[in-house]
């Protein structure tokens, strides 16, 4: 089995799916750490050597070639991922694949992000609360109906960590 974690920036995507790998005995993996790793570089550092479309491609190849080849592992991959390409038909798809929208509420995103920008290339660039709240709040709009695919959602506001891992246990 394979467990896909999706979500916006910050909902604790790496976090939960490291706890929750450590739950079931599988293997975690981060997409972002996995990136890192093939291409020698931090993700900001793709954005600005090689541009975002670089990146956008990049994931897709390392997503694919973690479903080919893993089994129980526990995959958190980056906020974009399901939104570019055939990325979610790939993920629904594969019978062995099972994916957890782990939501959140605009508000809950702005405060966990506020102090979160410095590694994310995309929110780096924004300056006050307001723009960060205008920027995510579209973002999420254009997202949402591809993490709405999943096959199950959680909301994640307000609750430990504990008791999202119960849930998704
Ligand atoms: C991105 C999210 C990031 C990372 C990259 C782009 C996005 O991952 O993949 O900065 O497009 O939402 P996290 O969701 O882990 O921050």
């Amino acid at each position: 089995m394979i467990i896909i974690l999706i979500g916006y920036m910050a909902s604790g995507k790496s976090t939960l799916g490291k706890l929750l790998a450590k739950k079931l005995h599988y293997k975690f993996i981060d997409l972002d750490d996995y990136i890192e790793h093939e291409e020698g570089m931090p993700v900001k550092d793709i954005f600005k050597k090689k541009g975002e479309l670089y990146f956008r491609k990049a994931e897709t190849t390392y997503l694919n070639n973690i479903i080919n080849k893993e089994n129980d592992v526990v995959l958190s991959v980056g906020g974009g991922t399901p939104c570019y390409g055939n990325n979610m038909d790939v993920i629904l798809q594969v019978s062995h694949v099972k994916s957890f929208y782990l939501k959140a509420s605009l508000s809950h995103l702005v405060d966990r992000l506020k102090t979160k920008k410095s590694k994310r290339p995309l929110l780096s660039h924004l300056k006050t609360e307001d723009e960060l709240k205008e920027f995510i709040g579209k973002h999420l709009f254009e997202r949402s109906p591809y993490y709405d695919r999943a096959n199950y959602k959680i909301l994640i506001d307000n609750k430990s960590k504990k008791e999202i891992i119960k849930e998704l246990l």
